[in-house]
């Protein structure tokens, strides 16, 4: 397994590429390659990376936004300084962040939020796919409070239970938006990327997607709701 795993690490071409261009990561192509599609970031935009580290996303943002932009990235993990990018140290998920992550950017409000955020994976597919879908809600949350109107947000999500509501809420925040699934994504991942466009002006957007997720889960029997629960037999928005 370990071999494989080596072998096919070895040949990954987008690897080689990021190596060889100074990228700190391969996903950097992801960015890349969604920005072709879908120019998502103009020059002299202000961007939010979340789920920054180790920083291939923010490489690509600074590029794209050119010398008058600003590019800010926040992850749980320290991230190496780029030239040219604010980068912070924490949770998004915690209370406070959303004021720093404001603090930090002078106009009002960001042009484009980018998430590649993922939760270290356990390798149970159901769980991780959870977690991840409430990351991801979690940072179009983040987007809908940080973002002006008319600006763009993606975020990874995984195939699954639940995508279509993210899906959903997406199409309620902003009035543009697309699944797309980037060649340099590993061949055998689930991995796609929502891509939304044209953020709708705020009193025309919903409250929590976490919560409208949630709500739809419950819905559709995959999730019980408060009044049955056991808080923690609830991992993301799996019940297990
Ligand atoms: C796939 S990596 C991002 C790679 C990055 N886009 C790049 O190109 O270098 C996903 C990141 O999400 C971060 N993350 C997960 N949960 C987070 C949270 N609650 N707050 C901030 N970052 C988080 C992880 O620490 C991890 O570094």
């Amino acid at each position: 397994m370990a071999k494989r795993w080596y072998q096919e690490h070895q040949r990954d071409p987008w690897r080689r590429q990021a190596r060889n261009s100074g990228y700190r990561a391969r996903s950097a192509f992801k960015l890349k390659q969604i920005q072709e599609r879908h120019n998502i970031i103009r020059p002299g935009d202000s961007v939010l990376d979340i789920g920054c580290h180790p920083g291939g996303w923010t490489q690509v943002a600074l590029e794209e936004v050119g010398g008058l932009g600003t590019v800010v990235g926040v992850d749980l993990r320290p991230t190496d300084p780029i030239d040219g990018a604010s980068l912070l140290t924490g949770d998004v998920r915690e209370d406070g962040m959303i004021a720093r992550l404001s603090s930090e950017n002078s106009d009002e409000g960001y042009n484009s939020v980018v998430s590649d955020i993922s939760p270290s994976l356990t390798g149970r597919y159901d769980t991780d796919q959870a977690i991840s879908l409430e990351l991801s809600a979690m940072a179009l949350d983040v987007a809908a409070k940080l973002l002006k109107p008319g600006g763009s947000f993606v975020t990874k999500a995984f195939q699954g239970t639940g995508i279509e509501l993210l899906i959903e809420a997406c199409k309620k925040r902003f009035s543009f938006v697309r699944r797309f699934s980037p060649t340099a994504s590993r061949n055998a991942s689930s991995e796609v990327y929502v891509v939304c466009k044209n953020k709708k002006p705020s009193s025309e957007r919903l409250d929590s997607a976490i919560e409208y997720i949630q709500q739809g889960l419950i819905d559709a029997g995959v999730l019980v709701g408060d009044e049955e629960e056991d808080e923690e037999s609830v991992v993301g928005f799996r019940r297990l």
